[in-house]
């Protein structure tokens, strides 16, 4: 394999990380609240029924913000049946799952559990089944100190402060003719702006996500987000995208190349923002929030099979992924499509967090354990925070049917110039080759090696289980070396690779 060269230089920016590009996402979904990150009877359980032992798996990955109640969920959802005494909070079939929904955990649940976990809420309400009413009654709910109707319930809640949500999704998915409540463009544009017209007008502090395209592949795409825009440019801040990927057959070239898909996503609905900004001759650049983003394909037939012959059930066994090596390295690249796009993409939800298409899982009772994907996401949040820099790539590529020519190489940097670390990330697509790189640090001078861990593994299908939990972790590779302003690395096939330098002292 031939060398990839790399040039990095401080000065050639692309914008500021938000850590908000590090988000997740929680929906009532299966087992991700209930026997996830609620479990009363769990050993670890706080005072509140919230699992402790989850709660550090989050901690340590360090997650900014989170999305909830939904997802497909949130488009069928009252959440008025989430609040006050438990006991008299109904049950409710969930059409979007086809579960029960208890309503154990509904939103001042969910905020106090945000609270112990250090993230932030971002909640969507409900204009599947819903509208504007119920969705400014919920902000002044949360966000109303005192002295109304509905701010006055949530103080009888036993919530005497207001909750203070800053970010606000209007509503999820609406062009899918899946989801509770399908719209078209044009009347999900029209309800869409007069919801964030009043909910802003209950709290002026808010920030709002309109919702795009449900994927790329969706036949209205990206013309969705142009009608869409056109109703709400003024009214709100950020457009979504959703993208999942998955392994067809055995084709892992073609897996392995799916953030280059990602890009693409990005830098179209860039475009269509852009349009309508200038038809709007509007001063205001609209940003992009990436509000779930992932690898599935594992358990989609199992799902379909569960929601068909065994419906109505309470949390049950949906969307486990047991991510494998190899689609951690594709998380890894689409980590990395995200911090290239920095500069408009300023939120990204992970979707899930715990048990649904997640990075951390757990047993009912039993243990919580880091899938494949943990790490990639771990690395990223905790040291993707500061300042993108565009490299230059000079890869070895392959052919692909799908995408082209496709670079092995895929990386990025960050600088942080305050404590004067740069780390970079970077992923080798090829199945069986290892690939050299040279980094030239001309541009950066006097940079020292921190450390090189790798996530890599013979078998691109290695996985952990609750009983093999740390069978696929990060480990350093010891020949990684910096000298006269080169840094020379290997990246072992199908791998995820965290560099990490330092201004060195004096
Ligand atoms: O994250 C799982 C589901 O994927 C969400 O409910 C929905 O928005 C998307 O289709």
């Amino acid at each position: 394999m031939n060398t990839a060269r790399v040039s990095i230089n401080k000065d050639f920016r692309i914008g500021e990380v938000d850590p908000r590009l590090f988000g997740s996402f929680i929906e009532h979904l299966g087992r991700a609240v209930y026997g996830g990150i609620y479990e009363p009877d769990h050993p670890t359980a706080d005072e509140l029924g919230f699992r402790r032992d989850v709660l550090e798996l989050i901690r340590e990955i360090g997650v900014p913000v989170v999305r909830y109640p939904g997802g497909n969920f949130v488009s069928g959802y009252n959440w008025e049946d989430g609040v006050g005494p438990v006991a008299e909070r109904p049950r409710r079939l969930d059409l979007a799952w086809k579960t029960t929904e208890p309503n154990l955990v509904g939103t001042n649940e969910f905020v106090a559990w945000a609270k112990c976990a250090g993230t932030e809420v971002n909640l969507a309400v409900n204009l599947g089944t819903r509208g504007i009413d119920a969705a400014r009654d919920l902000v002044e709910y949360c966000n109303h100190p005192a002295g109304t109707y509905w701010s006055d319930l949530r103080r009888s809640h036993g919530v005497d402060q207001p909750h203070g949500v800053q970010l606000w999704c209007l509503g999820n998915e609406m062009d899918g003719p899946w989801q509770i409540g399908h719209k078209t463009a044009a009347e999900y544009g029209r309800i869409a702006a007069e919801a964030a017209k009043v909910m802003k007008w209950v709290d002026p502090s808010i920030q709002l996500v309109a919702c795009g395209s449900s994927n790329a592949r969706m036949a209205t795409y990206p013309d969705w987000e142009a009608t869409v825009l056109d109703h709400v440019y003024d009214h709100v801040e950020f457009i979504s995208l959703h993208s999942y990927h998955g392994l067809a057959g055995d084709d892992l070239a073609t897996f392995l190349a799916q953030s280059l898909a990602m890009d693409d996503q990005i830098e179209t609905v860039i475009a269509a923002c852009d349009v309508v900004k200038a038809k709007k001759r509007s001063r205001k650049q609209m940003m992009l929030s990436f509000d779930e983003w992932n690898v599935w394909y594992h358990a989609r037939d199992r799902d379909r099979e569960t929601m068909r012959q065994e419906p109505w059930r309470v949390a049950p066994l949906l969307t486990e992924e047991a991510y494998t090596l190899a689609d951690a390295v594709v998380v890894g690249s689409m980590l990395i499509s995200l911090l290239k796009h920095a500069d408009r993409v300023k939120i990204a939800c992970l979707a899930q967090l715990v048990n649904a298409l997640a990075p951390i899982m757990t047993v009912t009772g039993g243990r919580a354990w880091r899938q494949t994907t943990f790490y990639p996401y771990l690395h990223a949040s905790r040291y993707g925070r500061g300042t993108v820099l565009r490299l230059a790539i000079d890869s070895p590529s392959y052919e692909n049917a799908e995408f082209g020519k496709v670079p092995f190489l895929e990386a990025i940097a960050i600088h942080e110039e305050e404590s004067e670390m740069m780390t970079l990330f970077a992923v080798n697509r090829s199945l069986t080759d290892v690939l050299p790189i040279e980094v030239d640090l001309r541009g950066m001078p006097g940079y020292r090696l921190i450390e090189h861990l790798e996530l890599a593994d013979a078998d691109p299908d290695a996985t952990n289980t609750a009983e093999r939990p740390n069978a696929v972790v990060p480990r350093a590779r010891d020949d990684t070396s910096v000298e006269n302003g080169v840094l020379s690395a290997r990246l072992s096939p199908i791998s995820w690779n965290l560099v990490r330098l330092a201004k060195a002292a004096g």
